[in-house]
């Protein structure tokens, strides 16, 4: 079976893994610094704060902007559901609003419209590592007097037109490093904070609210354990190094499968890079022809070798969210025909040509049956 995704680890994750492991310095050792300097040299040298998740990045990231219980954030029902759930940690509203069907990311336009008088701020995603229109963005949050925090967890190595690297435009950006991701520490995230007095707030939150000169057992605010360990560190310091050479196995992944589906009728592909604006490629996710029985292309994928998935399903169609917000269907339609259609193909650098031609001949196959089943 051709797996979704594989982590990229060699010799020098082992290395460093080992170099930590014997150090004895398994958690607030030297590796967090070491790892946060080599994050913050990829974000314009902003300070960085490593932590245990994407999604504890997000909520530090949040709460460091100012949420408050009762606010509405405006954010994109299409992503993954941590962009969401991390505004119900603070008893904060999701406003959700369409997004755009080239970029999958929360349309500018629907954003302005969604901000009310209970609007304190914006939850922009970098979809599938495609950059989000953040001058528009930033615009609208200076015009409302909103905050802005963005996430970034699927963008590490991606670029807005303007040059600056996504995460690195001053506001509070998140990334995520699970094995899946384009850099991984097994678990683990990290926030790119606007300056030292953030960071400051944020290391302290993350070390369950420990006073900045680190006293022990000096507590001075609300804390989480956020931390994220050495040997998570070690993995993440090894996976800089070549980080840009993972990117490239990524990128040739993603032009080997976008020319070789090219010719399917009804097959929405990625968007390719436009305006300047380079992705960082996360995930090869297409939009199957309308009309295709997704399942059933899965399995028939399946028996053929090849591993897919839906993704990603739109949060406000979650069962948990419509209960909780009693969303419907038709709220939302480039969100939903897209999440009705999308599916991930087997994606990693290290994926050969040779498995990369199976997935295609898989999927030429199973879209040209079922083409013909529902003719
Ligand atoms: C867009 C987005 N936001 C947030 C997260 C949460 O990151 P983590 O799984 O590290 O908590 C992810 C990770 O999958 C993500 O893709």
């Amino acid at each position: 079976m051709i797996p979704l995704a594989r982590p990229s680890v060699g010799p020098r994750e082992e290395e460093l893994l080992l170099e930590t492991l014997r150090s004895g310095r398994l958690a607030l050792g030297p590796r967090l610094a070491e790892f946060e300097a080599a994050l913050s040299r990829r974000a314009r040298d902003l300070p960085v704060s490593a932590v245990s998740s994407g999604t504890a990045g997000l909520h530090l990231a949040i709460r460091a902007a100012g949420v408050e219980a009762g606010d509405e954030v405006v954010t994109t029902p299409f992503s993954f559901v941590a962009s969401a759930n991390c505004l119900l940690f603070e008893g904060a509203r999701p406003v959700f609003c369409d997004i755009d069907p080239r970029t999958l990311n929360l349309d500018p336009g629907a954003a302005a419209a969604a901000v009310s008088e209970r609007t304190t701020g914006l939850l922009p995603v970098h979809i599938f590592g495609y950059p989000a229109e953040l001058p528009a963005f930033e615009r609208l949050a200076a015009e409302r007097g909103l905050w802005l925090v963005e996430d970034a967890c699927e963008a590490l190595g991606a670029f807005h037109a303007d040059g600056a690297p996504v995460g690195a435009r001053g506001n509070l950006s998140v990334f995520a490093f699970y094995p899946n991701k384009q850099l991984t520490t097994g678990e683990g995230g990290a926030v790119v904070c606007p300056d030292a007095e953030v960071k400051a707030r944020i290391d302290s939150e993350r070390n369950q609210g420990r006073a900045p000169d680190m006293g022990w057992l000096d507590h001075d605010r609300l804390g989480y354990n956020y931390r994220l360990d050495d040997l998570s560190c070690a993995l993440g310091v090894a996976q800089l190094e070549r980080l840009d050479e993972l990117l490239a196995g990524r990128t040739r992944v993603a032009a080997l499968y976008s020319e070789a589906l090219a010719d399917i009728d009804g097959l929405d592909l990625p968007a390719p890079n436009e305006g300047g604006d380079r992705r960082s490629w996360f995930v090869y996710v297409v939009q199957l022809p309308r009309g295709i029985d997704r399942d059933a292309a899965i399995l028939a994928l399946r028996e053929r070798g090849v591993d897919s998935k839906p993704y990603l399903p739109a949060i406000h169609l979650l069962s948990f969210y419509r209960r909780r917000f009693g969303h419907r269907e038709g709220e939302f339609p480039v969100c939903e025909d897209v999440a009705s259609r999308s599916l991930a193909l087997p994606f990693y650098p290290e994926l050969t040509d040779g498995q990369i031609e199976r997935v295609v001949e898989a999927l030429h196959e199973v879209l040209a049956t079922s083409l013909s089943r529902s003719a």
